[in-house]
């Protein structure tokens, strides 16, 4: 590891700090050679005062369970009906796997219970089906978790529910993990697979606004395999009750978790509730980010060099854009009021971030800017992205002489002999 990974990492720290994460866990992943690191990760999580909550499912283990006793489980997740039989092998295989995880927990020195915070009632007759021992959620006993968060233990919560008259129900993990973070007010919801993230006919989601991913559900839902259209459909739910990130991770991916969770480019999905990207002035203590951002292409020659004491005084013109608070990428914005002309320079977004349309926004906000000022024509110079700037920005090659003269001048000096890009605004 970097110290500047350190650095990275610790911009996130108050952020997080007191507040909630509930890991849902799959069943498969408990058994999962990454286990035992997973867990490493959970008591790193706790020991920034983060408090975290698993829940976990059990279907990998019922169905082993099923086939070592040749007996056929009615169903697996918690969704569909649960017989006597199925009920009698989600409570042993659920029960062991808590105790697994219990066992791993302990290992790293945290201290863990299983709470019966779910209350369940039966799911009852659906469509005529009567669904018998599958369960519910109807209520989180929060007062119990919090007790628990309070005194530093985890809680492990499996998926079963109990109603008041001592009955136990199998519950869907998606579901139990869904209702818990709504009752603590969880700021992250990270669903913990064996998969990727969530794919769209094979696609992986990196990133989704809750909204677009509704409409995705709706117009194509049979583009998700059922596992995870589960989780996207629990992604909106926890999203539309006020949980503003749900994240779905591969647990068997070294640092799979962490990755996620201390960087803005997690290499599973994120499904956020809100827009949570923005572009704001650059601050002086943005000199740096914009150095270091930009190095990579100031050593590639896409971009001229800065030093600290040119940034520092031109920053009014410089704009960040920002993910999750982190700068991604930074765009300035001369303005040449002789010419009525203005100019858009050191463009660039971070590779992490490539191709998600951030360099449009960047060009149509200082376009936008532009055009509010009454500016003729929006100028660019580029080595190596000009042809960008024509297909993406709509901008047409020009010449030096488009430029003012001393902008001129400045790059004749420069020897760079960057293409010039016009985009006439009136
Ligand atoms: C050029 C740059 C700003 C693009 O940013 P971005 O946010 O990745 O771009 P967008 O998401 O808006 O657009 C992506 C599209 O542009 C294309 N593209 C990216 N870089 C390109 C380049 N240098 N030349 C031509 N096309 C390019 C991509 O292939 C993609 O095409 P598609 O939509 O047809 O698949 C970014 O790659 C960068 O920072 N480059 C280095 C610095 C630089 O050259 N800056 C410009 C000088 S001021």
């Amino acid at each position: 590891m970097k110290l500047t990974d350190l650095r990275g990492i610790l911009q996130y720290i108050p952020q997080f700090r007191d507040k909630t994460f509930i890991l849902a866990i799959n069943g498969d992943i408990v058994t999962d050679d990454n286990f035992a690191t997973l867990l490493l990760d959970v008591a790193l999580l706790w020991s920034l005062n983060i408090r975290v909550v698993l829940v976990h499912g059990a279907s990998a283990q019922i169905k082993a369970l099923a086939e070592d006793r040749h007996v056929t489980a009615s169903d697996l997740d918690g969704a569909g009906v649960t017989d006597a039989v199925t009920l009698d092998l989600a409570l042993s295989a659920a029960t062991r796997l808590t105790h697994e995880i219990l066992e791993g927990l302990s290992a790293n020195d945290l201290r863990a219970a299983c709470p019966n915070v779910i209350i369940a009632h039966p799911l009852g007759i659906i469509q005529g089906v009567d669904h018998l021992f599958t369960g519910k959620v109807e209520r989180v006993d929060s007062e119990l978790l919090q007790l628990l968060l309070n005194q530093g233990v985890v809680p492990v919560i499996p998926p079963l529910g109990f109603d008041g008259e001592g009955k136990t129900y199998r519950v869907n993990s998606d579901g139990v993990a869904l209702a818990v973070a709504e009752q603590l007010k969880a700021i992250k919801l990270i669903f913990v697979t064996s998969q990727d993230g969530v794919l769209h006919h094979g696609q992986l989601i990196r990133q989704m606004l809750v909204a677009e991913l509704g409409k995705l559900v709706q117009q194509d839902g049979a583009g998700f395999q059922p596992e995870m259209l589960s989780k996207a459909q629990h992604a909106i739910a926890a999203c539309n009750v006020g949980v503003p990130r749900v994240h779905v991770i591969n647990g068997t991916m070294d640092e799979g978790l962490l990755g996620e969770v201390f960087s803005n480019h997690g290499l599973g999905t994120l499904i956020y509730a809100n827009e949570y990207e923005h572009i704001r002035p650059a601050k002086k203590k943005d000199v740096r980010a914009i150095q270091m951002l930009t190095k990579q292409a100031v050593e590639a020659e896409e971009l001229v060099k800065r030093s600290k004491a040119m940034l520092e005084k031109s920053l009014g013109d410089y704009f960040m854009f920002e993910v999750d608070k982190n700068p991604v990428a930074c765009v300035a914005f001369h303005i040449y009021p002789e010419q009525n002309q203005g100019e858009l320079a050191c463009l660039y977004v971070s590779s992490s971030h490539e191709n998600q349309g951030i360099g449009r926004k960047l060009i149509q906000f200082v376009e936008n800017r532009a055009r509010e000022l009454g500016l003729s024509e929006l100028l660019a110079l580029s080595t190596q992205a000009f042809t960008y700037f024509q297909s993406k920005g709509g901008f047409a090659e020009g010449t030096p002489d488009d430029l003012p003269p001393a902008r001129r001048e400045k790059y004749e000096q420069s020897g760079r002999n960057s293409k010039v890009l016009v985009k006439k605004l009136k």
